[in-house]
């Protein structure tokens, strides 16, 4: 498996920096927080700026730096609104002093009032003297931070500022990045795994109004990349005409006919830990496209068409290592069809959703599907949303994909 994109990889970090002399390393630990792909913004505390320049941090982070509660235009700069925004936050370096207040609640800076607001997990990088961080009270505070669910970057020994050796170093910025990222690689079981995802019709045009087309909204396939991204995967999304909108994150590419779809999917495959072909790829597409529109006469229009290419059939050709998901919809003799198309196109899983079923198929915000994999084995669902679905879809590829990797210890919720 190639793990290509780091964990921290469009995450929202709030960097906290605190008093103390290693504060230098802050400064690198946003470089590298950046070079994962990471949105960084920093915070100070007061008196912070006399240890690490403002001006740096703001310049590499692309963001402004702040450490009171009214910026120069007497404007609040909000501290709920910094906790809503961070998905995590590390304060690096945490002083002594920062510590003990954190562990009484305290809010009497900027810094303080958002952690104390904040939902989102906090790593706290402790730096200072040896004698300073085995202090019995720094130790309790630690301890009674850690009860309340705070995560701690542990010192390391060696020299410090003070001329002493012990411990009470700051982490290496490196290191710290490293926890950061197995902690959200844990949090998110898709972290570094690539998916890609088709969804919703393609239209085949006749001339430069009319086109071939299908009833497909693009809700399920929609439904499935989401649930994807919210796993912690990299996802790549090839969309046909729908008016479905997708999470931010997702890699979207618009496309409208089948041979459009065909050479975005081929151009993206190879890097693909997951496929999941939900798209109603239409079969046919006119032979002549009529590049002006087509007068309405008084007898028939006869239209010769050509057999788009398969593309799941294609796609299944080429398949390595990766888990390929297709999707059938039928309307009758449907499980030995599904199964037939399984075969043929070389899929570890489909999944078949009946035209028969109320409420179920192109349009309709719920679904009743079968999951049928490579050893015939069928599950079926009762009729539910096309979000739950999209769960049990992702949960069940993702299983495949783990167990096919030899991956322990992770699971999709
Ligand atoms: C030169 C110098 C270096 C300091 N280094 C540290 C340190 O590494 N760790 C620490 O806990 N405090 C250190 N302090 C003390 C903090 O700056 C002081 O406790 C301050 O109030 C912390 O403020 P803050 O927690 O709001 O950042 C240092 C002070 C000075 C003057």
């Amino acid at each position: 498996m190639k793990l290509s994109k780091s964990s921290l990889f469009k995450k929202k970090i709030l960097l906290c920096v605190c008093a103390g002399i290693s504060a230098y390393k802050s400064i690198i630990l946003l470089r590298l927080l950046i070079k994962s792909g990471a949105e960084v913004k920093v915070i100070l505390s007061p008196d912070a700026h006399r240890f690490v320049s403002p001006l740096v941090l703001s310049v590499l982070s692309k963001n402004k730096v702040f450490s009171s509660f009214t910026n120069s235009e007497n404007e609040w700069n909000n501290h709920v609104e910094y906790g809503i925004w961070a998905d995590l936050i590390v304060v690096a370096p945490a002083t002594a002093n920062t510590i003990s207040n954190i562990a009484i609640g305290a809010s009497n800076n900027l810094l303080l009032s958002t952690i104390l607001s904040s939902t989102c997990p906090v790593f706290i990088a402790p730096a200072m003297d040896h004698d300073m961080y085995l202090n019995k009270i720094t130790q309790e505070n630690i301890k009674k931070l850690k009860k309340n669910s705070f995560l701690f970057i542990d010192v390391e020994s060696g020299e410090l500022a003070s001329g002493l050796i012990g411990k009470g170093r700051l982490s290496e910025p490196e290191t710290i990045v490293t926890k950061l990222e197995t902690f959200l690689s844990n949090m998110l079981p898709l972290s570094g795994v690539n998916c890609l995802v088709t969804a919703g019709p393609t239209f085949e045009k006749i001339d430069p109004v009319r086109f071939i087309g299908n009833f497909s909204s693009g809700k399920m396939g929609c439904c499935i990349a989401n649930e994807l991204i919210m796993q912690g995967a990299t996802v790549e999304l090839i969309l046909g005409p729908s008016t479905e909108s997708v999470n931010e994150n997702i890699n979207l590419n618009r496309v409208v006919s089948a041979q459009e779809m065909l050479d975005i999917s081929l151009e993206k495959f190879e890097k693909q830990d997951i496929i999941i072909f939900s798209a109603a790829v239409s079969d046919y597409k006119p032979k002549i496209i009529h590049h002006k529109k087509i007068k309405k006469k008084s007898d028939d229009l006869n239209l010769s068409l050509n057999k788009t290419e398969d593309i799941l059939k294609t796609l299944g050709r080429r398949k390595k290592n990766q888990i390929l998901f297709g999707f059938a919809l039928e309307t009758n003799n449907e499980i030995e069809s599904a199964k037939r198309k399984l075969e043929d196109k070389n899929l570890d899983a489909i999944i078949l959703n009946s035209l028969n079923d109320k409420g179920a198929g192109f349009g309709f915000d719920t679904n009743k599907i079968s999951i049928i994999d490579s050893n015939f084995n069928i599950k079926k669902y009762p009729l539910m949303s096309k979000v739950e679905l999209s769960k049990i879809i992702v949960k069940q590829a993702t299983n495949m994909f783990f167990k096919r990797f030899d991956i322990k210890n992770k699971s999709v919720k």
